[in-house]
């Protein structure tokens, strides 16, 4: 090969390299941008009736009943809740109770039961049900914004 020709290779491959690159890298930004609208009804009720009856179990003794909370254990409705998760996504509310609680034995239940609990404290603080269950999976969590009220 002569120096011209491997001169033509090389840019052949840095053009080739590039526009992989480039490819690569907007396919990735889509990933990240596929962002769900969590008004738009993102668990069921059956998940709120499951997560309700749990809560009453293994959460309420701290948090109350009426999830107001008490002492050290924070509120978990109203401007508690909003304060402290709006602007945030999912798979945080999620993983503060899936690896944080109940405090005494964090951890200790089903992934389901946890997505359940999520669902129900969502419901208490006003997000709509719809059709499709909300899964356990932390990568879909984290696409779903806990936004203000359009
Ligand atoms: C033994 C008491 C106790 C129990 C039982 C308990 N929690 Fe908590 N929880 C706390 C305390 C104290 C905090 C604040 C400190 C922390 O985040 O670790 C907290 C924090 C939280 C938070 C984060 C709230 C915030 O604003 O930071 C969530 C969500 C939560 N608990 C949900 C639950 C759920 C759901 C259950 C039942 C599975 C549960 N907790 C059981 C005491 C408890």
């Amino acid at each position: 090969m002569n120096k011209r020709s491997l001169k033509l290779a090389v840019s052949w491959l840095l053009a080739i390299g590039l526009a992989i690159f480039v490819f690569s890298s907007t396919q990735r930004l889509e990933a990240q941008d596929t962002v769900v609208d969590i008004w738009q009804g993102i668990y069921t009720d059956d998940q709120v009736t499951r997560g309700a009856s749990t809560y009453q179990t293994e959460c309420a003794s701290c948090h109350r009943e009426d999830l107001t909370g008490q002492d050290m254990s924070p509120s978990l409705v109203g401007i508690g809740f909003s304060f402290k998760w709006e602007g945030r996504n999912l798979q945080e509310l999620y993983a503060s109770m899936r690896y944080g609680m109940p405090q005494s034995a964090p951890g200790s239940l089903s992934n389901s039961a946890y997505v359940d609990l999520t669902a129900f404290l969502l419901s208490r603080n006003g997000y709509p049900a719809g059709n499709a269950e909300l899964s356990a999976d932390e990568n879909e969590l984290a696409k779903i914004e806990i936004s203000r009220q359009p």
